[in-house]
């Protein structure tokens, strides 16, 4: 999945540049993707110092609120990085308005010829500034060089900086002959153990996860990360619009993760008394407007979770909340797992189906279970039909990439 740098292209005196600068700036990529779960709300940033052919320092952005990829890399370099060619995957920062020093400073204090830049940062600060300043301050600047495969590991920053809602990726499982569930929509065991415990880990990497309320009644899931290494859980929220949940559902009374319910205002004391009720459970329920068909506003829903600092949003959906999703043109990415073993009767509700215009972009065999990944390429932030590295950090090692 994951492009390997060819030594011999490195070393090729007759080689062109731009394979060069392409094989340079994807293990700057990939080194990005090591930051997938910790850097948030910052972007997956990667960066290599290269001199005379030879990588000479590496670096990435490991934490939020710590050094950038840049400045790590310099402090990796093994000889003077002075002459040298950065290859960095987003545009160096020159604002200070922030907790780290601006990078642009530091790269012109190391005397650098050149800086290769994957893509321009979409924060206004920046956009375009610390090309300029690299270059006032005389060093060479590249541009154009991977940079819709910049653009699209960035696209979960991208989204919360263009668009104010979480970048969407809907997830569910199917059954062998394509249904969401058991019959009369019984909760159902789907996928195996190596499918379950995939699904945990991407649920950890997410910050925030919404389901319909029609799931928490079904299947009463906890909508947690569990038997994995999850750095945070994800704050779970619920479309309900006439406060219908039990309070006895697992995402109420469970305290491992914050838990907000989407609803429809009413003047009712039937209202009043479940809000209540609910809240003292110190469930957050947030007032959305319902459209004309009484179904709450996705795009409302979505703007309150980019309120409350989530970017990254798993859906899991029934076929119904789905179709919403599909309809608006508010899914960016499916996951989806088909089991090779179970089946069951025709009768039981069918799974989402799939726009055609979704790219398969990656698929894992998880011991019989199928995982594909798709993108949705009419999304503001498509900008590359490849694997993201959520996908690819579920199915490798972090520290093998
Ligand atoms: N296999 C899987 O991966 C998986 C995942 C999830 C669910 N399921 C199964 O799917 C079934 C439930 O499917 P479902 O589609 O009826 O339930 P759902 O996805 O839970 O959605 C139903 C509720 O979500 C809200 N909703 C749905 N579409 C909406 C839209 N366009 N805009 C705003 N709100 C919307 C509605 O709430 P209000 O009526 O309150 O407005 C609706 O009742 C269950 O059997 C469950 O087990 C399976
Ligand atoms: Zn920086």
């Amino acid at each position: 999945l994951l492009p390997q740098i060819d030594r011999r292209l490195i070393l090729s005196r007759m080689a062109p540049p731009l394979e060069i600068d392409t094989a340079f700036m994807h293990r700057a990529i990939q080194l990005a993707m090591r930051g997938r779960g910790t850097v948030e709300p910052n972007p997956m940033v990667g960066c290599v110092i290269v001199k005379q052919g030879q990588i000479i320092g590496e670096g990435f952005h490991h934490h939020y609120g710590e050094p950038h990829a840049e400045p790590n890399a310099l402090a990796n370099c093994r000889e003077d990085p002075a002459g040298a060619t950065a290859y960095v995957t987003l545009e160096p920062c020159c604002h200070s308005n922030k907790q780290t020093p601006p990078c642009v400073p530091t790269l012109i204090a190391a005397r650098l010829a050149r800086v290769v830049v994957g893509c321009l940062d979409p924060n206004p600060s920046v956009n375009g500034r610390g090309v300029e300043e690299l270059r006032e301050a005389g060093i060479s600047v590249e541009m154009g060089v991977c940079s819709a495969e910049c653009k699209q590991l960035g696209s979960l920053f991208f989204t919360r900086a263009l668009l104010h809602r979480p970048y969407v990726t809907l997830k569910w499982a199917e059954t062998r002959n394509g249904k969401i569930a058991g019959p009369g929509g019984k909760r159902l065991q789907i996928t195996n153990a190596a499918a379950t415990h995939a699904v945990h880990q991407l649920r950890a990497v997410c910050d925030s996860i919404l389901v319909g309320a029609g799931t928490v009644k079904n299947d009463d899931p906890l909508l947690t990360a569990r038997s994995v290494d999850a750095k945070r859980q994800p704050a779970r929220y619920v479309l309900d619009r006439a406060l219908s949940i039990s309070p006895d559902a697992k995402i109420v009374t469970d305290m491992d993760a914050l838990t907000t319910i989407f609803c429809a205002f009413s003047r009712e004391s039937a209202y009043r008394e479940k809000r209540k009720l609910l809240e003292s459970y110190k469930v957050g329920i947030t007032n959305i407007t319902a459209d004309g068909d009484g179904k709450l506003q996705l795009t409302e829903a979505l703007e309150r979770i980019a309120d409350d600092c989530r970017h990254d949003l798993l859906v899991e959906p029934g076929p119904q909340l789905a179709r919403g999703f599909f309809e608006q043109g508010l899914a960016d990415r499916l996951w989806v797992i088909r089991s090779s073993s179970i089946e069951v009767e025709l009768t039981a509700p069918g799974a989402p189906v799939i726009p055609p215009h979704f790219v398969p972009t990656a698929q894992i065999d998880l011991a019989g279970d199928l995982l594909t990944e798709y993108l949705n390429p009419d999304s503001p932030v498509f900008f590359a039909p490849l694997p993201s590295a959520d996908f690819a950090r579920v199915i490798t090692k972090p520290d093998s990439f």
